[in-house]
């Protein structure tokens, strides 16, 4: 037998159907969207970051239920693609675009402004939007941009949404986190880009790990309210999230990416179980997984001394005073 007839011999497309087949059991959740059939005719939802990845597919799935969705992008060029893509695929032309920068305070309060003026009603809020790799930057603001991207913007964004949400109560609040929080630590200075080393997803890793902490203390200060406020990780998903990092990474994670990773779609099922599912609807301050269950995060994020020391700290750096 020669080299060729090794390779022609079905014993490989055996294997490599194997494979795949693990691989696509690997990768499903254990709630299809698709099997779910809540409507959202009648509510309104944000998703930030919603022009590309999982953030879009969120998006999708919102509108193809029926939502008023709000794509809340920083480019007016890749959002209205998004839009018009939504738009199309969905069927439903109640689809808008409003233009924010989460790194920028002022931009995130002009974002909520025309919000709260537009909206009568907010029963969905998903913070998608995120960025990880970025190079040391100091925002106008005095933040890491990273720090400021992932969570303080959002934090304020929540912050300032949180009244119309009670008044549209029920109401939902889903921040897109990550597994990566297990390797991030607290510590106030790296909000002003200090003690920090940037290389790879090593401040990612802090930010969100705030979005854990910050999330459940909000989820506390929201009992009773008919807001409910809860994290996922997506899973680890093929998406551009790695644009900042050095090529030979990039090359490496979409190589084995597109063998074994989610796609966005994928990756958008577990925020989406957390924002429509009947089975999540009261659940509050909990972490979800990629595969839709409940998982405890990190002894850090569980701690709610620290929590309320974060969101007070939060609240402070956000605040105009
Ligand atoms: N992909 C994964 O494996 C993975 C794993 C765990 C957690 N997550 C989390 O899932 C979320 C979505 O990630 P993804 O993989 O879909 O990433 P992505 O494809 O890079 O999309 C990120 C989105 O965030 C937007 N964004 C970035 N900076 C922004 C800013 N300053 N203001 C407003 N929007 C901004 C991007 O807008 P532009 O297109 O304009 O840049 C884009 O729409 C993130 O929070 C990420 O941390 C992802």
């Amino acid at each position: 037998m020669n080299m060729l007839d090794i390779l022609h011999h079905p014993l490989w497309a055996f294997c490599a159907a194997l494979l795949a087949l693990v691989v696509r059991l690997q990768r499903r959740g254990r709630w299809d969207p698709k099997a779910c059939n809540v409507r959202l005719k009648g509510k309104t939802a944000v998703v930030t970051g919603a022009n590309t990845g999982i953030g879009k597919f969120i998006a999708l799935d919102f509108a193809r239920r029926g939502a008023r969705v709000i794509l809340a992008c920083r480019s007016e060029a890749r959002g209205t693609a998004a839009l018009e893509e939504i738009r199309e695929k969905s069927g439903n032309s109640d689809i808008h675009l409003r233009l924010v920068d989460l790194s920028i305070l002022d931009s995130v309060r002009e974002f909520a402004k025309r919000i709260l003026e537009e909206e009568k009603a907010l029963h969905i809020l998903v913070n998608n939007a995120g960025v990880s790799g970025l190079p040391r930057q100091i925002t106008k603001d005095g933040l890491d941009a990273s720090f400021a991207t992932n969570h303080l913007g959002p934090f304020l964004l929540t912050n300032l949404l949180l009244d119309l949400m009670k008044r549209s109560a029920p109401a939902r609040i889903v921040t897109l986190s990550s597994v990566n929080h297990k390797k991030g630590h607290v510590d106030f200075a790296h909000f002003h880009g200090e003690n920090l080393t940037y290389y790879m997803d090593k401040v990612y890793n802090h930010t969100k790990l705030h979005n854990i902490i910050c999330t459940n203390e909000l989820a506390r200060r929201l009992r009773g309210t008919g807001v409910t406020a809860n994290s996922v990780h997506p899973g680890i998903v093929l998406t551009k999230v790695l644009r900042h990092y050095p090529l030979m990474v990039r090359c490496i994670f979409n190589f084995i990416g597109f063998l074994f990773f989610k796609s966005p779609e994928e990756g958008a099922v577990s925020s989406i179980y957390c924002a429509v599912a009947e089975d999540t609807e009261g659940i509050t301050g909990k972490y979800f997984d990629s595969d839709c269950s409940l998982v405890l995060p990190s002894p850090l994020a569980r701690d709610p001394a620290l929590a309320a020391k974060d969101f007070e700290m939060c609240e402070r750096l956000t605040s105009k005073l």
